[in-house]
This record gives C-alpha cells, sequence and structure tokens, in this order.
C-alpha cells in the first residue's frame, strides 16, 4: 500500500540504511565530489551515470529535501533551488526560450509580477496578467501560438484567491500549453495541483512548506507528461548538446527533460543553488507540516471570524468564510484539512489609523514573510506589493487599506486580544 501523506513527510526521499543509520539527514557540506577515475568523471559529465559532481548543480542533502516534497505532491521529478524567485524565474525561462507571451493571473505575489515588468521584457518574453484566468470560458480566444505557459497562484498571495485550476488546464492542454501552478500559500498539505492539471508546481519553500523563517529556498516539479514539449514550440528542448555527447536534452532525458534543463542551463549559470544546511532545515519543517498547518487553518478561521464582526474592519477575504465567493470552490478542490493560514482585510479609517494600529501590535510580528510559526502581519500595498502600477493593483485588488494577516500557532485568544488593542490605538474602537 502506497504510504500517506503524513508518513511520506517524515521518511521520503531519505534513507537512513545508505547514509550509516544516521536517522537525521546528514549535512553534505561540500563543493565537490571526487571522481573514482577518468572514466568516472566523464561519465558524471556526460551524465550517463547518476551521481554527484559539484554542489552547484546537485548536492545530497538538498535532493532528500526536493525528494521529500516531489512524494508529497506526487510528483514525477523535482529540483530544490536557492529562493521561491529563482524557482519561478528558471521555470519560465525554461518555457520561453526565444521569446513569446505567458499568460498568468493577475492575483500573484508582488514580486512575481514585478519580475514579469522588469525582467522577462529584456528577454522578448511579454507576461500578460489577463481577465480571462478567472473566467476560462474568455480563455480559449487569447491562446495564440506565441503563448508559451499560462502561470497561477493556487491560493493567491495576499488575498487568498482560488482559481478554477480544472478548467484552466483543460483548456491549456487542449493547445498543448503547460500550466505552472505556484502552490506556496496553500502547501501540497491542503492542495494538490497535479490532481487538477497543473504540468509545474514552484514553491517559495521559504514560507509555510517548512514554516520558522529560517531559510530561503524553492521547489520546482512537474507531472511527468511533457506530451506539450513539441520541436515546433519549445526547439531548445531538442538542439545537440556537446556536453551530451551531441544528444539533445528531450534525447538524453526523456523521462526528464523539464527539470534536466532547469538544472543544466539555469541552476548551472545562474547558479540559485540551495545550500546544504538550508536543505536540512527544510527537511525538519517538513516533519511538522500538516500540524503547523492545520493549527494556522484554526488560528485563520477565528481570526477571519473575529475580524468580519469588527465595526473596525470594511471587508474580510479568506475562502473558509461562509460568505467568500471562493469558499465553494475551496470545499471541491481542497483536501479538507482547512483553508490556510493566509487573510487580508480591509482597515477602517485611512493611513493615520493604518500606522497607529500597526505600530501599536505586539505579540503579531511586523514583516513580509508568510507560513511562519509566529503570526504575522503586513500592509501588502506598500511593502510586497509596493511595484505594482495602479492598473495592476486594481486588477489584484489591492486595495490601499488592505492589511495581511499570515496566522502563526500561538493562542488564537491572544491573537485576537492583540488585533483588538491595535484597533483601539488607533481610535477605531
Ligand atoms: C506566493 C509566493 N511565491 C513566491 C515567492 C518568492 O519566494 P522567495 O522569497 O522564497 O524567493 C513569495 C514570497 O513572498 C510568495 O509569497
Amino acid at each position: 500500500m502506497a504510504q500517506k501523506f503524513d508518513t511520506l513527510k517524515i521518511t521520503a526521499g531519505y534513507n537512513p540504511l545508505e547514509h550509516n543509520l544516521a536517522i537525521s539527514p546528514p549535512i553534505y557540506q561540500t563543493t565537490a565530489y571526487d571522481f573514482k577515475d577518468t572514466q568516472h568523471a566523464e561519465d558524471l559529465f556526460n551524465y550517463r551515470v547518476p551521481g554527484f559532481l559539484y554542489s552547484r548543480v546537485g548536492n545530497p542533502t538538498v535532493s532528500f529535501f526536493s525528494e521529500r516534497v516531489k512524494a508529497l505532491d506526487h510528483a514525477a521529478n523535482a529540483l530544490a533551488v536557492g529562493s521561491g524567485m529563482a524557482a519561478i524565474t528558471y521555470t519560465l525561462m525554461n518555457l520561453t526560450v526565444g521569446g513569446g507571451t505567458v499568460l498568468a493571473s493577475p492575483y500573484l505575489y508582488g514580486g512575481t509580477i514585478d519580475s514579469f515588468d522588469r525582467l522577462f521584457p529584456d528577454l522578448g518574453v511579454k507576461i500578460k496578467l489577463s481577465q480571462s484566468i478567472l473566467e476560462p470560458e474568455n480563455l480559449e480566444a487569447e491562446l495564440t501560438d506565441d503563448v508559451k505557459a499560462i502561470y497561477v497562484e493556487s491560493i493567491s498571495n495576499p488575498n487568498a484567491y482560488l482559481v478554477d485550476l480544472d478548467r484552466i488546464s483543460e483548456i491549456a492542454h487542449r493547445h498543448g500549453i503547460p500550466v505552472v501552478v505556484d502552490n506556496t500559500v496553500p502547501t501540497p498539505y491542503l492542495y494538490r495541483p497535479f490532481e487538477h492539471g497543473a504540468d509545474i508546481v514552484v514553491y517559495s519553500a521559504t514560507k509555510g512548506l517548512t514554516g520558522h523563517g529560517n531559510i530561503i529556498a524553492g521547489i520546482i516539479e512537474d507531472s511527468g507528461d511533457y506530451s506539450y514539449i513539441t520541436k515546433e514550440r519549445y526547439p531548445q528542448f531538442y538542439e545537440p548538446i556537446v556536453m551530451l555527447g551531441g544528444n539533445s536534452i528531450i534525447e538524453q532525458f526523456p523521462e526528464n527533460p523539464f527539470i534536466m534543463r532547469a538544472i543544466l542551463v539555469y541552476l548551472n549559470f545562474l547558479g540559485a543553488a540551495l545550500s546544504p544546511q538550508d536543505a536540512y532545515l527544510g527537511l525538519i519543517g517538513l516533519e511538522t507540516l500538516s500540524e503547523r498547518v492545520a493549527k494556522q487553518s484554526k488560528n485563520a478561521l477565528k481570526l477571519a471570524d473575529y475580524l468580519d464582526h469588527s465595526p473596525a474592519v470594511d471587508w474580510v477575504r479568506y475562502p473558509g468564510l461562509s460568505t467568500s465567493p471562493h469558499k465553494a470552490l475551496a470545499d471541491k478542490v481542497l483536501t479538507g484539512n482547512g483553508y490556510g493560514g493566509l487573510l487580508s482585510f480591509g482597515l477602517r479609517g485611512g493611513k493615520k489609523e493604518r500606522d497607529a494600529f500597526l505600530n501599536s501590535l505586539s505579540l503579531f510580528r511586523y514583516h513580509v514573510n508568510l507560513g511562519d510559526s509566529r503570526s504575522l502581519i503586513v500592509n501588502s500595498p506598500d511593502t510586497t506589493h509596493s511595484e505594482l502600477n495602479p492598473d495592476e493593483k486594481a486588477l489584484a485588488d489591492i486595495d490601499a487599506n488592505l492589511i495581511r494577516i499570515s496566522a502563526g500557532l500561538e493562542d488564537a485568544d491572544d491573537l485576537i486580544a492583540d488585533l483588538e488593542q491595535g484597533f483601539r490605538a488607533a481610535g477605531l474602537l
């Protein structure tokens, strides 16, 4: 019988029998790996044998980490990199060689949208925030020949909106276009994008996946279905590579072309390698993924309910609220373990009230991370999403008075008391 999620998060990807029976995964703190002989060196460089040669492109501890996340998502292949942004950028670069268009959800992390405005145009890639992601019946008309990918967040930062991935993927696949899903906010405990048609999944593993606010890390995974990699749309997978003895990526790695190209080109040359120390901390974090996210979800629901009834608050966005327009979809597609730790609300008043409220909080930590064991709060429009232009903000429902909360593991009563005294300090109660 296949092992279940809570077993895999403790055991997958690492076998103590292969590592001197060490129960905690060893940190392979090494830059390089000795070759046994010249033939071994040649085989490793040609990728003819499995193994490690240099820690920029592969390290055992980093592999334990990516293999464990891979098991949780039932992915075919996975790669851990040095940040969530590296995971996103490498993925989109891998799909858009030679230019093209990516259709993206308007509901995304601000840094992602910023990269669409400031990095990808230089590479000849247009990334279009498309309303038709939200109304997939209009998507068909936008899927022209130059579209190389669709990009969405499964639950968005900061508004916790969901998109109908099943519908989006079904239409995209009819046109041979892959769907990339950033699953950072729900984590695999709450949502499994491959079960809803995703081709590639990315994570900021900095967040709830590892959950302690102590590393920067990213993950790229794929579904194992590479039928979209045609020579016409993605010729980069068909070019002969000298290092592979003249083989193309698709010839040499038919079972793993997407991740192997990401390693050979982007990890190799842009170099955002995850350190073994950070991979180790990530592995320890994964061991409590279910317990953390379940408690965060419970706390978030209590906070959303409190805020929903507070006279200091204009509106609350949380998919677990019975009034949320996203509740029905959430109930259909999430794993049933909760609605996650992320929510947003609109604070009454203006900048004066916002400043007074945020400056008076003592239990909530005021900073830009999310998914931490501590409860975090931030004014997203002025921080994480400050680079968005007014049109992008309007499209993404980033109102000026938006406050984002990432619920942690504290007692919910203490969190509510902190919010309450903050509202009073701001003169809103
Ligand atoms: C949804 C989402 N994706 C990606 C990122 C980027 O991740 P990292 O900070 O690990 O580069 C973030 C960071 O806030 C995020 O919230």
